[in-house]
C-alpha cells in the first residue's frame, strides 16, 4: 500500500531492528563493534554494505534507521550520509568522475560546487561546462563524448530558476549521463527526482531536514543502478557522521511536511506582498508565474518552502545597510531551512563571479530570504520598516 507522505514521514525508518521498540532509535555510539565467533564475524563482514553492525564507519542502528527512512522518503535504493551538503556533492561527483571526463554543471548551483569544480575538479582533469538552467533541448549540443555527469539544481541557488528536469535527464540518458540533482530545495518531499529520471538526489540535510539550524548534515540518494558504486566510493573516502546528527536527521524529518506547509504558506503571503511593494522590481519565488520556470515547478512540484528571493529597482550599498541593520525577525545568516527568518543582499556585480553564461540580467540589489516560522504578520511589519530606512537612506 503506497503511503501519504504525511504518514510516511511519521513511519520511515521506524523499524524494530533500529527501535528495539522505542519510538525512536537509540543513540547508539560506535567505532568498534565486536564479534561473539568467528561466524559472526564471517556475516557480519560479508553483509558489512547492507545495515549491518561492522565498523563504526560503517554506521549503526541509528544511521541505519536514518539512511532507510530517507531511502524511503526519496524513492532510492540507498542513502549515504556526509558531515555536511557539501561533502555530499563533491563525494558524488568524485564517485562517477575520473580523469579526462567531462561535467555538464547548471550555471545557477550553489557557490561551493562551482568552487568545487573549478579548483579540486580541474586539478583532477575533469573539465566542467557551464549550462543555462532554462537550456532545454540545447542540452545536446554541450555533450561531448566524455561527458560523465549532469548535475542539476533547482530551483538554482539565489536566482531560483526552475528546471525542466524530465527533459534534461531524457536528453542525459540517451548519452549515457549519471544525472545528479541538488534537490535541497524539494526537501526530498516537494520534488521526486526519481520518478523524473534522477539517478542521485543530493541534498543539504542542514536545511528542512534537520530544519532547527542546530546540524551540519549531508544525504545522497541513489536509484538502483548507482547505489553500490556511490556508497563505496563514498565509504573509502571515509564519509560519515555521528550518531546523534542520524539522529537530529531523523527527527527533523518527523515534523517535516507541518513545517513545509508553514513555510510555504507564509513565503506565498510575504511574496504576493513584496510583488506590490513600489521598490521591488521582480520577485523570485518558484510558486508565482513571474519565476522562471514556474510552468516546471507546477508540473513537477508538490509543494515549496520558505526561501526566495526579490530584486529591488536600483542599488544602493548605503541603502541595503540600513535596509539590512535594524531588522528585527530577519537574522542575517548564510543558510535556511531552520524555523527563523533570515535575510541576505546580492549587489548586482557579485553575480559576474556566480555566473558564467546565465547572466541574471538585472542591475538592482538581490534579497533573499527565508521566511521562517514567525506570525507572518509580524515578517511583514518588519519587511515594511526595512523599506521605510532604506527610502530614507536614498533620500
Ligand atoms: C542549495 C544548497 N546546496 C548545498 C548546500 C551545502 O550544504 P552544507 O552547508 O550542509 O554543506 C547549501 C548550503 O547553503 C545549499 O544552499
Amino acid at each position: 500500500m503506497s503511503e501519504k507522505r504525511q504518514t510516511q514521514l511519521v513511519s520511515a525508518g521506524r523499524n524494530k531492528k533500529w527501535t528495539n521498540g522505542a519510538v525512536n532509535p537509540p543513540v547508539q555510539r560506535a567505532s568498534t563493534i565486536t564479534f561473539n565467533s568467528v561466524e559472526e564475524k564471517r556475516k557480519a563482514t560479508q553483509n558489512r554494505m547492507n545495515k549491518t553492525l561492522f565498523y563504526g564507519r560503517r554506521g549503526t542502528n541509528t544511521h541505519f534507521a536514518f539512511q532507510e527512512a530517507m531511502a524511503e522518503v526519496e524513492g532510492g535504493a540507498g542513502c549515504a550520509l556526509y558531515p555536511c551538503g557539501t561533502a555530499a556533492i563533491a563525494s558524488t561527483l568524485l564517485a562517477f568522475l575520473k580523469t579526462g571526463d567531462h561535467v555538464l554543471m547548471v550555471d545557477t548551483c550553489y557557490e561551493p560546487t562551482r568552487d568545487f569544480c573549478n579548483n579540486t575538479l580541474k586539478r583532477y582533469g575533469v573539465e566542467t561546462t557551464y549550462y543555462d538552467p532554462m537550456i532545454g533541448d540545447d542540452l545536446e549540443s554541450l555533450i561531448q563524448p566524455n561527458t560523465k555527469v549532469l548535475f542539476l539544481e533547482s530551483p538554482g541557488s539565489i536566482t531560483m530558476e526552475v528546471q525542466d528536469v524530465p527533459k534534461l535527464t531524457d536528453i542525459a540518458h540517451q548519452h549515457d549521463i549519471v544525472v545528479v540533482i541538488d534537490n535541497t530545495w524539494g526537501a526530498g518531499v516537494n520534488f521526486s527526482p526519481f520518478d523524473y529520471g534522477v539517478d542521485i538526489s543530493v541534498q543539504a540535510a542542514t536545511k528542512y531536514i534537520v530544519g532547527h539550524s542546530d546540524v551540519m548534515l549531508g544525504t545522497a540518494v541513489a536509484n538502483e543502478k548507482h547505489w553500490d558504486q556511490l556508497r563505496e566510493e563514498s565509504y573509502l573516502l571515509g564519509q560519515c557522521i555521528s550518531p546523534d546528527d542520524a539522529y537530529l536527521g531523523l527527527r527533523g524529518l518527523r515534523t517535516l511536511d507541518v513545517r513545509l506547509k508553514q513555510h510555504q504558506e507564509s513565503s506565498i503571503k510575504v511574496a504576493k506582498w513584496l510583488e506590490e511593494q513600489p521598490e521591488v522590481d521582480f520577485v523570485r519565488h518558484p510558486a508565482l508565474a513571474s519565476c522562471p520556470g514556474h510552468e516546471f515547478y507546477e508540473r513537477d512540484f508538490s509543494g515549496c518552502n520558505g526561501l526566495f528571493s526579490f530584486v529591488i529597482k536600483g542599488s544602493n550599498p548605503a541603502a541595503t545597510t540600513a535596509f539590512l541593520d535594524g531588522m528585527q525577525h530577519f537574522a542575517m545568516g548564510y543558510s535556511w531551512g531552520g524555523f527563523e527568518s533570515l535575510v541576505l543582499a546580492n549587489e548586482p556585480e557579485s553575480f559576474k563571479q556566480l555566473r558564467t553564461v546565465a547572466n541574471p540580467g538585472f542591475t538592482g540589489t538581490l534579497f533573499r530570504v527565508h521566511i521562517g516560522l514567525e506570525n507572518v504578520e509580524d515578517l511583514i511589519a518588519d519587511l515594511k520598516a526595512a523599506f521605510e530606512r532604506y527610502n530614507e537612506a536614498c533620500k
